[in-house]
């Protein structure tokens, strides 16, 4: 297969996590007999500084023409640190998720059993998680009006959905569960938000068309205290984009560091894979933070978006090796030795 990809390394440690997932995605490439062409643009912080705007029409071009988006991380603490700045890093995020149609953002989390003990909770309560939440990426508070009155004093942010934007989010998370267990969580805040109450009646309308699926109801608030609790209880989970945004990084904790777990977002066209960590900003040009979330979103990027499974399963596999074996980044490391980002990615290399 010729794949054009577009690279989006961003800021942070974005160049150091996706110079590693690139290496691993060229040999993978070699080893099945693909050619990739990678195609870096500019995006964030960097782009602000380069261009004035953290999402280029330039950069939208190359995103759009490519069969896939490899997506780094974005944001910087001189903007984080001024609320007053007028063009923020995130925005460009957002601009691009809006702007390629990404209404899906598919954020699996999972343990490896190397690193069980590396979570903070108990052994038992994590052994064998294995869920996935559908967040719900373009629509919501994040995209509702916003703004100020009373002359700056009260601010607001409108939560905005509609009910054909649900169906879709809702219709892939059903599709999903279909491949699975066959169960399907619906998170929102029904007892007191009018826009979960259309997410509930939606969902449940669309119960009919999957009568194979088991469905759930649950509040956020009951939802974010079970997933540290018993998160091996559930299955696929689907939520609006707030909501998706806090519980991921809650279950992110499930799988011992944020460093490991990726994600794919899809929509219409183009699909986009990234870590769901961020720019880790204080480490930027260190070599020590973990790849691995992104050379992991890399194997999403084989498998969801090109139906390249054993390409994909390859990179699972020597990710698993890696850990099993101790090269690990020092997030990871404890007492014993802590390799940096480039080492880890050489290892993975060398041993595909
Ligand atoms: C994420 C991030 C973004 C979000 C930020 C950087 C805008 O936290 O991808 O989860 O809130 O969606
Ligand atoms: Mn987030």
């Amino acid at each position: 297969m010729k794949l054009k990809i577009a690279l989006l390394a961003g800021d942070g440690i974005g160049p150091e996590i996706t110079d590693q997932a690139v290496k691993v995605s060229d040999t993978i490439a070699k080893k099945f007999g693909h050619e990739i062409t990678w195609r870096p643009a500019l995006t964030g912080a960097a782009a602000i500084d380069a261009v004035g705007d953290p999402y280029p029409d330039s950069t939208h071009e190359i995103c759009a023409s490519s069969d896939a988006v490899l997506f780094g991380a974005i944001g910087l603490p001189r903007f984080d640190n001024d609320p007053s700045a007028p063009v923020r890093p995130e925005q460009g995020l957002l601009k691009m998720r809006k702007k390629l149609g990404l209404f899906a953002n598919i954020r699996p989390t999972f343990t490896f059993p190397s690193l069980i003990d590396k979570s903070p909770l108990k052994r038992e309560r994590i052994e064998g998680t294995d869920l996935v939440f559908f967040r719900e990426l373009t629509g919501g508070i994040y995209f509702g009006e916003k703004g100020r009155r009373d002359g700056g004093e009260t601010a607001f942010d409108n939560c905005v959905y509609s009910r054909f934007e649900v169906q879709r989010l809702a219709k892939k998370g059903f599709e999903m569960a279909m491949t699975r267990s066959k169960r399907l969580c619906c998170v929102d805040k029904a007892n007191v938000l009018e826009t979960s109450r259309l997410w509930r009646e939606t969902v449940q309308a669309m119960e009919k068309e999957y009568p194979d699926v088991e469905v759930s109801y649950e509040l956020v608030d009951a939802v974010a205290m079970r997933l540290v609790q018993w998160p091996n209880s559930y299955d696929v989970l689907i939520t609006e984009n707030l909501f998706g945004d806090i519980l991921t990084d809650e279950a992110s904790v499930i799988s011992g560091s944020m460093g490991l777990m990726p994600s794919a977002s899809v929509g219409s066209k183009v699909s986009l894979f990234e870590p769901i960590h961020g720019s880790y900003p204080q480490a930027t040009g260190l070599d020590i933070a973990n790849p691995l979330a992104t050379i992991l979103s890399a194997a999403m990027m084989f498998e969801t978006g090109f139906g390249l499974h054993q390409e994909g399963a390859a990179i699972r596999e020597v990710v698993n090796k890696s850990l099993e074996e101790g090269i690990v980044t020092e997030d990871l490391a404890g007492d014993n030795k802590a390799y940096k980002t480039s080492e880890v990615g050489e290892w993975l290399v060398n041993n595909l």
